[in-house]
């Protein structure tokens, strides 16, 4: 069975994690430092947020050399010291890979912007206009055109993000061959999957049209992507037991599935429709059934709720939510994908604003990751990047250890759980009727979990013992809490 289905998947953005040298910004010896705690989640796996070299306009999604380290973050040898010491303790890797776009400051980028005759020119996508060549929009930083005028050579360059993320050409076959050798340099290294960064943007019409009057986007998810994908994916299995899982932030269940059934592109696609539900019962039930329904039995769920874009769940929702979520994760058919802090239940950290640095609003959920208490909450000796939540004395993991109440319990109780039933690994799934507010499903013949998203209690017919509850105050009682969600051996 592949490994990748057993636990978690425990997203590190390492400037966050923890910081070894003193700089008040993680990094990778910072990482290797804690592996225990991650160990402890049930994670089969962490995935590093990039920490390869970058002048840092997108925190290091702006790539200047797809095979090196960041002197912030530490040294190749820093990596592969890591990569040794988790395999010692059964975790495995997975990185960043960001294939759509390089930085500006990239030799690529230099080569192909220096010259229209440049034979980089085309690695990137140059177009004449006196106005931006078409309509398509850039996401985060300044949303406004996807074009930037560059007067020296005097053409537009297409970034589908910031200005500083120009836009590689996968049209190219240079581009896709070079892209290929990155992959295989870090399978090389031991590295054990990848996450592809905004995946589905690399395949765009070739044509450049308008979006305007057309039926669907033209800037991605364009039927060239399922051979980039099989491309991708040949390249990784010519490596043992390696995974892909891609960013794709499609709001179409339909098409999210296409990047998976075949069995020959990815292994892994995040649900991104799971990620912007409303707090409730049936939009849960409605996407968890879609895609049952829709994908093969060979396509395997990856579920989310928090990551380094997406704001924390304690704060959009609430800590009671928070927690039932946690047990809803855990007990999917599926791989849970649990963002670092999220098992501490961890809300958006409050930023003054001469404090801000990302101009999307993200660095509430970057915050450091609170070990302990103190000035620097156990993550740093100097003044962190970004201050801590308010209450990370109260939050932090050193507390949290020691209170069987707290998230961080909870969430060790559910990986515990988790490894010791098959059925919540393994167990086919289906859900069932439990009434208004609350989801519930079964896994295999013998485990039911039950998640009431109402703020008031709710029946729930007991016909078996409950093993495990969100509510650490549950007791003895009947039917379900506010908020509460259980986990139940049924009764044969
Ligand atoms: C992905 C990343 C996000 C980044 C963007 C551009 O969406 O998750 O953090 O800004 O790609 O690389």
């Amino acid at each position: 069975m592949s490994w990748w289905r057993n636990g978690v998947i425990y997203q590190i953005y390492p400037r966050s994690f923890a910081d070894s040298d003193g700089d008040g910004v993680g990094d990778l010896r910072g990482i290797a430092a804690h592996i225990d705690h991650v160990a402890a989640l049930g994670a089969d796996a962490i995935w590093l947020s990039p920490f390869f070299p970058s002048p840092m306009a997108d925190f290091g999604y702006d790539v200047s050399d797809y095979c090196d380290v960041d002197p912030l973050f530490g040294t190749l040898a820093d990596f592969d010291d890591l990569v040794r010491e988790c395999h010692a303790a059964g975790i495995r890797i997975v990185i960043d890979w960001v294939p759509n776009h390089t930085s500006d400051r990239h030799p690529w980028f230099a080569a192909s912007r220096s010259d229209r005759g440049d034979p980089k020119r085309d690695w990137y996508v140059w177009r004449d206009g006196d106005g931006p060549p078409n309509d398509w929009t850039s996401q985060f930083g300044a949303v406004g055109p996807a074009w930037t005028f560059d007067e020296p050579t005097g053409q537009w360059y297409l970034h589908s993000f910031m200005a500083e993320q120009p836009d590689l050409n996968w049209d190219n076959p240079e581009v896709e061959a070079a892209m290929h050798d990155v992959i295989r340099f870090w399978m090389d290294r031991g590295v054990d999957g990848l996450r592809l960064d905004a995946i589905h943007k690399i395949a765009k019409d070739p044509l450049l049209r308008d979006h305007a009057g057309a039926a669907r986007r033209h800037d991605e998810d364009w039927e060239t992507i399922h051979e980039r994908l099989r491309g991708i994916r040949r390249v990784v299995d010519e490596y043992e037991d390696r995974m892909i899982v891609g960013e794709v932030a499609l709001q179409d269940l339909h098409r999210i599935v296409l990047y998976l059934e075949s069995g020959d592109q990815l292994h892994l696609a995040h649900n991104f429709v799971f990620v912007d539900l409303p707090w409730d019962a049936e939009a849960f039930r409605t996407s968890i059934d879609d895609f049952e329904a829709l994908a093969d039995r060979t396509a395997w769920p990856a579920w989310f709720l928090e990551n380094h874009d997406k704001p924390r769940l304690a704060s959009r929702f609430g800590p009671g939510p928070a927690r039932a979520a946690a047990v809803m994760l855990y007990a999917l058919r599926g791989t849970p994908f649990i963002y670092q802090g999220q098992e501490l239940g961890l809300p958006d950290a409050e930023i003054p604003p001469d404090r801000v640095v990302d101009v999307d609003g993200r660095d509430p959920v970057r915050a450091p990751m609170p070990w302990s208490g103190g000035p620097g909450v156990g993550f740093t000796d100097a003044e962190p990047w970004l201050p801590p939540v308010a209450d990370a004395a109260t939050l932090n993991v050193r507390a949290q250890a020691g209170d069987p109440r707290s998230a961080l319990s909870l969430f060790r109780r559910l990986a515990d759980l988790r490894r010791a039933t098959p059925a919540l690994v393994h167990g086919d799934q289906r859900t069932v009727e439990a009434g208004p507010d609350v989801l519930a499903w079964i896994r295999g013949e013998e485990i039911l979990a039950a998640v009431n998203f109402a703020a008031e209690p709710r029946p729930l017919e007991l016909r078996g013992e409950v093993v495990l509850s969100s509510d650490p105050d549950r007791g003895d009682r009947d039917g379900l809490g506010p908020d509460e969600a259980v986990i139940m051996r049924l009764d044969a």
